[in-house]
């Protein structure tokens, strides 16, 4: 394939996201050619035809369909809400395309075992937008697992926390609505699993709690709107592997703005990680003397791949928008018949299988088997 054609669906914050993605990867990356960015879809056509400009594709559409029809098109970016991803997914891979769609699959496991059953046998990488696996920190923990650094893992206890919905007085939002899924649970416990799935493997148990810390929000006709799903949640699991652990999100977390903290407890040693301080991990061995023990920092650099792609200094941090371009690399390399990092759509399945067990706990009252 001499250039892989590209179109891009939605263009909001992920969408711009995935936008970068398609114009850095080939110039950051310099082993893969230069995708064609061809067709744009956003939810009218006067957007469409401004984001178009703005972000180099040669067509615009108020109509996703158009898009999924274009024979020009190897590979489609679904950036829409959640509700969405399925029909698209599914018609895009039913049309010969490649997929790329943001997390999570979809607001029922339903839809998303047909996403990956549509995936399944169609010849076509169907790839999610697990960014945060991406990062060469994580990649890192990753390789000092693998080496035994830190001995046998034995607990992993992970937090994620933002301040969006921290405010009583935030307005009622769609993703207030229980039709919209959980809250906290699906709208980014997500995250971390996709983080516990690529260093560990999946979740066999969960035993979770949910809270709703405020029981209504303004509307804008003056009165206020029960809150219909769960801002935090706190779920205990056991991985594949016999690893115990504690997750714990919440979306009502004052002050926290993009945490992602994990604590790696192995029989030699701990790993600490934050996405808040994304280029950055710390390490405790328990090896030498023992008045020198203590966590050491490790600062990103371009021994820890593929930060060395974007900045050849160590030290100088690789941000947010960058892990896209690493995951658009993983994703172009797949359609290129490579081995890559990355969650497709099978794996994905178990997350979201994850997230149904833990509110299944939650409305019985008991431990669940992730099925
Ligand atoms: N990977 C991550 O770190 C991350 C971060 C934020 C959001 N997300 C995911 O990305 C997705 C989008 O979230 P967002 O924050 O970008 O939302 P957003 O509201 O900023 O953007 C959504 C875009 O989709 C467009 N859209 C809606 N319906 C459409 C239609 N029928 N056809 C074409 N375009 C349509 C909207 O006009 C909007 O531009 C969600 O699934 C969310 O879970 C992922």
């Amino acid at each position: 394939m001499d250039r892989i054609g590209v179109g891009l669906v939605g263009t909001g914050y992920m969408g711009k996201c995935h936008a970068l993605a398609w114009n850095a990867v080939a110039p950051v990356f310099g082993d893969v050619p230069r995708p064609r960015l061809v067709h744009l879809a956003e939810a009218n056509l006067p957007l469409a035809e401004k984001r178009a400009a703005e972000f180099g594709f040669e067509k615009a559409t108020g109509d996703w369909r158009d898009l999924i029809d274009d024979p020009e098109i190897d590979v489609v970016s679904i950036t829409t809400p959640n509700k969405f991803h399925a029909p698209m997914a599914i018609a895009a891979l039913e049309a010969g395309k490649h997929v790329w769609c943001e997390k999570p699959m979809a607001p029922s496991l339903a839809e998303a075992e047909a996403m990956a059953k549509a995936a399944e046998g169609s010849g076509r990488v169907a790839m999610l937008g697990y960014n945060y696996i991406q990062n060469p920190m994580v990649r890192h923990i990753r390789k000092l697992l693998s080496e035994g650094a830190i001995g046998a893992v034995n607990h992993v206890r992970v937090e994620m926390d933002e301040d969006f919905m921290a405010d009583a007085d935030t307005p009622f939002a769609a993703r207030n609505e229980a039709a919209n899924g959980y809250g906290a649970l699906d709208d980014f416990a997500v995250h971390p699993l996709s983080i516990l799935q690529t260093l560990f493997g999946n979740m066999t148990r969960v035993l979770c709690d949910m809270d709703k810390p405020y029981a209504d929000r303004p509307i804008p006709d003056g009165t206020r709107r029960a809150v219909e799903n769960y801002d935090a949640a706190s779920v205990l699991f056991h991985l594949r592997d016999g690893i115990s652990g504690v997750l714990m999100v919440n979306r009502a977390a004052w002050g926290r703005k993009g945490r992602i903290a994990l604590q790696i407890f192995g029989s030699r040693g701990s790993i600490l990680y934050d996405q808040e301080r994304m280029n950055e991990l710390q390490l405790y061995q328990a090896a030498g003397r023992e008045s020198e023990q203590g966590f050491r920092t490790i600062l990103a650099a371009p021994l820890h791949p593929p930060y060395d792609r974007f900045i050849p200094a160590p030290g100088h941090g690789l941000g947010f928008n960058e892990l896209k371009i690493i995951e658009c690399r993983q994703l172009v390399g797949r359609i290129l018949g490579e081995n890559t990092l990355g969650i497709g759509f099978e794996d994905g399945l178990e997350i979201e299988r994850a997230v149904h067990a833990m509110a299944r706990s939650f409305q019985r009252g008991r431990w669940e088997v992730v099925v």
